[in-house]
Order: C-alpha cells, then sequence, then structure tokens
C-alpha cells in the first residue's frame, strides 16, 4: 500500500499541472498533496521548505533538483517525476547515490515536438516571422522577385545532431519535403536510420555538407557548447541551423557572431540560455534569428498526456511498483 509507517505519503508538485494528471494524484489513497498553486515557478527558498518531509516530488525543467533540494527533502524521498523527457535539470548522481527512483515522460511527446521544430525550421528558412511584420508595418510594397526569398528543402541535405526518438521524428516528417540527403551524428549509428536513408558521419562532415542542421540532441557535458564558432565556421552561408534541444547546447554569442557575419543564412530557436530570454537580448535583434519561448511539446492534448505519465510514474515509485517510465540510473 501507500503507508509508510502508517502515515500518509507526502507528495509536493512543483506547479499547476493539467487536470488529468492532477485528478490521478488526488484520488490516489493514501497520498496527500500539496501544490505550488501557480503558474510560475516556484521559488528556490519555497521549494526548499515544500519539499521537507515529502516521499514524492513531482516538477518541471525549470526546477533544478540538486543536492541542496535533496537534503532538504530528507530521507523519506523515494521517488522524483519530472513533467519532461530531458532531465539535465536533475542531479542525477545525487538522486542514485541517496536511492530515490526516476520517472520522466519520453515518447508521448515526440510527435508534437518534432511538428514544433519542422515549423520553426520552415518559418525560419522561409522567413516566415519578417514576412508578417512586413504585412503589418506596410514594407509590403508590391510582389518583387527578390523580396522575402528564403531557402527550400526540396533537393537539400539535411543534418540531424541527435538521432534519437524526437531527431528520428523530424527527419521522417521532413523526408517527404523532397529531402535528397539525411545525415545524422551521435555517440552510436542507429539501425533506425535506415527507415530515413540516413547516414552516420562526423559531426565535421554533417556541418560542412548540410543546408539545414537540426539539434535534437540531449543536453550532456559532452554536447554543452557543441555548437560553437568553430562549428559555424564549417557550415555553408546558405545554412538554416534549428535548435530544439537545450538552449546550453549552443554557444549564443558565437552564433550571433555567425548570424550577423552572414557566416550562416538564419537560425531557428525553440531553446535559449537563459530562459526566458532578456527581450534586449542581441540575438532578438536579428531578422534572420527566429526564437520561440521553448514550447516544443505545447499541445493541450501532449500536455495532457505528459501529466497523466508524470502522475503514473509518481505513484508507481511511491508504492514500490513499476513506473510506466523509469530513468535506469
Ligand atoms: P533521446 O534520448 O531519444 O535522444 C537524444 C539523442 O541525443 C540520442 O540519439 C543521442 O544519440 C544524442 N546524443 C547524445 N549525446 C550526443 C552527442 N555527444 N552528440 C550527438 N548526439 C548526442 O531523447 P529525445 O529525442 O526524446 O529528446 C531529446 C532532447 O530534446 C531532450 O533531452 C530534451 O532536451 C529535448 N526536448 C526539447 C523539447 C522542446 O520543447 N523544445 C521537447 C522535448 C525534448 P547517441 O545515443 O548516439 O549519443
Ligand atoms: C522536455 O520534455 O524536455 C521539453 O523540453 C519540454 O517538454
Amino acid at each position: 500500500g501507500m503507508k509508510a509507517a502508517g502515515k500518509l505519503m507526502k507528495v509536493f508538485v512543483t506547479r499547476r499541472i493539467p487536470q488529468e494528471g492532477m485528478k490521478i494524484l488526488s484520488s490516489a489513497a493514501d497520498c496527500e498533496v500539496s501544490l505550488w498553486d501557480s503558474d510560475e515557478p516556484v521559488p528556490k527558498a519555497e521549494l526548499l521548505k515544500s519539499v521537507q518531509g515529502a516521499h514524492g516530488l513531482l516538477c518541471l525543467l525549470t526546477d533544478k533538483i540538486d543536492a541542496e533540494v535533496l537534503d532538504a527533502a530528507g530521507p523519506n524521498l523515494k521517488v522524483i517525476s519530472t513533467l519532461s523527457v530531458g532531465f539535465d535539470h536533475l542531479a542525477l548522481d545525487e538522486i542514485k547515490k541517496r536511492g530515490i527512483r526516476l520517472g520522466y515522460t519520453p515518447d508521448v511527446l515526440t510527435d508534437a515536438t518534432a511538428e514544433l521544430t519542422v515549423a520553426l525550421l520552415l518559418a525560419t528558412a522561409r522567413r516566415l516571422p519578417e514576412g508578417v511584420e512586413e504585412v503589418k508595418n506596410g514594407g509590403w510594397s508590391a510582389w518583387k522577385p527578390l523580396w522575402l526569398c528564403g531557402y527550400g528543402l526540396s533537393g537539400s541535405t539535411v543534418g540531424v545532431i541527435g538521432l534519437g526518438r524526437i531527431g528520428m521524428a523530424i527527419a521522417q516528417r521532413l523526408m517527404p519535403f523532397g529531402v535528397k540527403r539525411l545525415l545524422y551524428s551521435g555517440r552510436t549509428a542507429k539501425p533506425h536510420a535506415a527507415e530515413v536513408n540516413g547516414e552516420f558521419v562526423p559531426i565535421d562532415t554533417l556541418v560542412s555538407e548540410s543546408d539545414f542542421i537540426v539539434v535534437s540532441c540531449s543536453l550532456t557535458p559532452e554536447t554543452q557548447g557543441l555548437c560553437n564558432k568553430a562549428m559555424f565556421s564549417k557550415m555553408k552561408n546558405t545554412a538554416v541551423f534549428i535548435n530544439s534541444s537545450r538552449g546550453a547546447v549552443v554557444n549564443q554569442e558565437d552564433l550571433y557572431e555567425a548570424l550577423s557575419s552572414g557566416q550562416i543564412a538564419a537560425a531557428g530557436l525553440d531553446v535559449t540560455t537563459p530562459e526566458p530570454l532578456p527581450t534586449n537580448h542581441p540575438l532578438l535583434k536579428l531578422k534572420n534569428c527566429v526564437v520561440l519561448p521553448h514550447i516544443g511539446s505545447a499541445t493541450y492534448s501532449t500536455r495532457g498526456v505528459m501529466s497523466v505519465l508524470a502522475a503514473q510514474n509518481l505513484l508507481g515509485g511511491l508504492q514500490g511498483t513499476d513506473m510506466p517510465s523509469e530513468l535506469s540510473l
């Protein structure tokens, strides 16, 4: 059962989450749920207070779960469930050391995130935000042969950095646009790449031969700052760079330099450092940079299903049974 030494199991949820997931938690017997009842992130001091004595923690990618938070929670804590597939906000070594189980939300957000990434790629390559702006500000004077031209996917070479669940779903969606070659790089060749005729290549080959470079790897010490000056300098001047993984994979100063100097053609970012990106950030002054506010998985149904999975992971961990999506540490 869900009793710990005859007492209620305490659960802390760090934000308002979709009702589908909240219902599951609220109806769990022997489970006392408290919530940071807001749409904004819980301040660290509040988190440290609220997590005290918790058996379960349902958190978001905006919450840094480090040794300080785990120590504040204390020895009751047996499960952390994050409402995300990314887990770079979690101190995995500290979690493992304490014997805490970890749940996350892979697969259920793959399609939504891949769709958004394709939308961002097309919006960036075909300059949609610029065009919309020109319609509104009177810059649209007439149809002009050389105005607002961009780059098309047909006949192009696409390079995917990190052909995992989302990278593969992006590749599958791009191929029907008439992509000629699909390159990918990562630590290991993927058997499933055959479905998109993917060629496993060294990352230098990928960046120098691709017309579109899409980043969909996880953020790790190895991928932090991976997209830097050295990488941008190997890209074509016509290259379109897209990142929907984590902001820290990109060195933003180097990206700014590459975009403003014409080293590459354009960039589309769904993720930045920091988030939110300050409204006076230099990248936001560039017409050839499209920045979205981390909305990859933001469809109503996907967020609902993510919340259900996160709730089920949490309850499984509390009960000491199977978690539908446990990250093995
Ligand atoms: P996966 O684990 O399936 O894919 C991650 C991929 O990253 C793997 O294929 C892995 O390849 C690759 N990778 C790891 N290290 C490197 C490296 N050094 N160089 C190149 N590739 C590397 O995860 P998902 O596809 O489900 O999610 C990927 C990421 O997308 C998440 O970690 C998250 O950060 C981000 N994300 C962003 C969203 C958004 O809203 N924008 C929504 C959802 C996820 P290999 O094994 O060969 O190393
Ligand atoms: C994740 O899940 O890691 C995304 O960034 C948000 O859905």
